[in-house]
């Protein structure tokens, strides 16, 4: 066998070079999927550098998901895995445990807005027959128009027959990477994602590149850069979960840039887009050529309606029509109408306007607990991203957390493809059921954070 010689860069460190030439040889297909390394010996005397070196080069390859090791049996490059595909559970409110690990919205009590909603809908005598029927591909016309109007208030200036409805954004990102002709391929996407994308790529078949981010969200010369390097045609960017980074103008230009010079469609994912204030405007309204934009009403009035909207640019309405007849014919016409019920009454405002309160108060409470620690957190977010002291990794105190009846999301869930794990966890406001249960468990998380990890954490 012969032994693989690596080309290296001759910028900074040696370990940094050995590992950058690593990445790269795997990209490039010169190092395969299951083909051991040579031993750290061998490698460390073929390039006159110490065994440390080549340990340290290693682990570092291995910290960003290139390399697995096999005790005993050597390292290899990790097979071209798919994503993990995680059986999300809804966990039950539980006294003894305060969770804080997903973005679920604000709990209101919705009784007497569904009431009015079904007692609007009998009183037309003849709409509930035909809402029982198979209905058009997108929804009816009177319904579309509603939920136009209605965004046109959020920013939005779009024609009815642009907008699709959907299952919720999930579902929608589903339909959309079918529209997009993406199944089997590899789709861009942050580095740190939104872990239901990984989900969904892992039953389709779809690989992740992650690309870096920083403060910001997606960095330009990241994606110009996978753009140079490889075929890719679809880009998927949060708003951004779990990091809270909202793009600025001048970068959404860069990207949209980017993206029409490489001709890569965009599914933006705006689910949280309505819950800020003030925000950028979305990609869709910057070059509505491009873009697929996901809108959902499961964060600011009801997850459980699971009413969706997709705003589709014209070459791509006829594969959306496909995608939808293809996986369920039409969106369910009767919560639709429940839906624009809301919209059109202003009772989806009022639940909008309400979850932003709550959120701000929550935000409050979180910037005054977490003040010395390096926390973000965006006005209107569900959940705030908390980068972790020196000490900690996420997966230990993730741990100690939950052994003190916290429950948070590790970094590590979010990052996509080969993305490194972060050492930082996410905390979702959104989920405790009173703004009591989330000071309480700051105060905790605070005490942890300020303390060592137990030992007993690391295996
Ligand atoms: C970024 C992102 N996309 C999509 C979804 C799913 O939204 P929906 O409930 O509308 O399917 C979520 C839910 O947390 C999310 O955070």
């Amino acid at each position: 066998m012969t032994i693989w010689h690596p080309t290296l860069s001759g910028n900074g460190p040696i370990y940094r070079q050995l590992a950058e030439a690593i990445a790269n040889a795997i990209e490039t297909g010169e190092l395969q999927p299951g083909q051991r390394l040579p031993t750290h010996r061998a490698l460390a005397d073929q390039l006159s550098v110490t065994v440390g070196t080549v340990t340290r080069a290693y682990n570092e390859a291995e910290h960003q998901g290139w390399l697995t090791a096999r005790i005993g049996a050597g390292t290899y490059v990790k097979e071209h895995g798919l994503e993990p595909g995680i059986d999300w559970q809804i966990r039950q409110p539980n006294p003894d445990r305060i969770e804080l690990w997903q973005n679920l919205p604000i709990l209101q009590d919705k009784h007497d807005a569904f009431r009015t909603a079904i007692d609007a809908l009998l009183a037309t005598p003849g709409r509930i027959n035909t809402l029982m029927e198979y209905s058009s591909v997108n929804g009816e016309q009177s319904q579309r128009e509603i939920v136009c109007q209605w965004l046109t208030r959020y920013g939005f200036d779009i024609q009815q027959d642009q907008l699709f409805f959907s299952f919720g954004s999930q579902n929608g990102l589903l339909l959309s990477l079918m529209a997009c002709g993406a199944v089997g391929e590899t789709i861009l996407c942050e580095g740190l994602t939104y872990p239901g994308l990984m989900t969904l790529c892992h039953s389709l078949r779809i690989q992740l590149k992650g690309l870096a981010i920083d403060e910001e969200g997606l960095l330009p010369e990241a994606l110009e850069k996978a753009c140079q390097s490889g075929n890719y045609r679809t880009l998927y960017p949060t708003i951004h979960n779990p990091t809270t980074a909202i793009m600025s103008l001048a970068r959404r230009q860069q990207i949209l840039a980017i993206c029409e010079k490489y001709k890569i469609i965009i599914i933006e994912d705006d689910v949280h887009g309505t819950l800020p204030e003030h925000r950028p405007p979305a990609l869709v309204t910057l070059s509505p050529q491009l873009v697929i934009h996901l809108g959902s009403f499961a964060k600011n009035s009801s997850a459980g309606l699971r009413v969706g909207y997709m705003i589709v640019p014209k070459q791509l309405q006829q594969a959306m029509s496909i995608a939808v007849r293809g996986s369920s014919w039409m969106i369910t016409p009767v919560m639709i109408e429940l839906t624009c019920q809301w919209l059109s009454t202003g009772q989806a405002d009022k639940m909008l306007l309400n979850q932003r309160k709550i959120l701000k108060e929550r935000g409050e409470l979180l910037r005054h607990h977490f003040r010395e620690f390096n926390i973000r957190y965006s006005d209107g977010g569900m959940h705030a991203w908390l980068v972790l002291p020196e000490q900690w990794r996420a997966q230990s105190f993730v741990q100690q957390a939950d052994a003190a009846g916290i429950g948070l999301a590790g970094g590590d869930l979010f990052a996509a493809g080969h993305y490194p794990s972060p050492h930082a966890v996410r905390l979702s406001i959104s989920h405790p059921v009173c703004n009591t249960s989330l000071d309480e468990a700051l105060v905790k998380l605070k005490q942890i954070l300020k303390s060592d990890p137990s030992p007993h954490l690391f295996i």
